[in-house]
């Protein structure tokens, strides 16, 4: 595990953006935290990375939003999802054979069904407003981040 400091939205996009470049097709990036914490934001540096045309927003009512990139990226909000049916309803499986990144928002409630490679990363509010950690599992940024 690595920690990494952010103080504003635009560290921590960047901060996925540099991730993007340590990833393979069909790896999950599963996000762990509280709202408001920057996993939306985060995903957006993750797209940019991946070089995606489309604008991430968040997947809230759809369940899953896809970007394109190479590899293409799909970005999922398991907040209501708690079955393994509701999952590969979702797709899930399906873009993990297809070779997309996957971006996974409330991994909480899917933790028992994440793939052994999976890349962790855990968000941590405060303790000023833009402020937050971002502890990364599985993957390290190859850039000038961390301590
Ligand atoms: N350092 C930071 N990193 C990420 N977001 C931040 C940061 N500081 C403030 N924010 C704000 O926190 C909110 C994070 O929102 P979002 O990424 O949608 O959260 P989540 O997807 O975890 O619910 C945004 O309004 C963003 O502007
Ligand atoms: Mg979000």
């Amino acid at each position: 595990m690595r920690e990494y400091k952010s103080t504003s939205p635009g560290e921590t996009e960047a901060l996925g953006e540099a991730l993007a470049a340590e990833l393979r097709p069909g790896m999950v990036v599963a996000f762990f935290g509280e709202m408001g914490s920057g996993k939306t934001v985060f995903t957006r540096g993750l797209a940019r990375g991946l070089h995606c045309e489309e604008a991430v927003s968040s997947p809230t009512f759809a369940l899953v939003h896809e970007y394109g990139g190479r590899p293409p990226l799909a970005h999922f909000d398991m907040y209501r999802i708690s079955t393994w049916d509701e999952l590969d309803s979702t797709g899930f499986y399906d873009y993990i054979d297809q070779g997309y990144v996957l971006a996974v928002e409330w991994s909480e409630n899917i933790e028992n069904a994440l793939p052994e490679d999976t890349v962790r990363v855990e968000f941590f509010k405060g303790p000023g407003d833009d402020e937050r950690t971002l502890q990364i599992t599985g993957a390290t940024i190859h850039e000038d981040f961390g301590s």
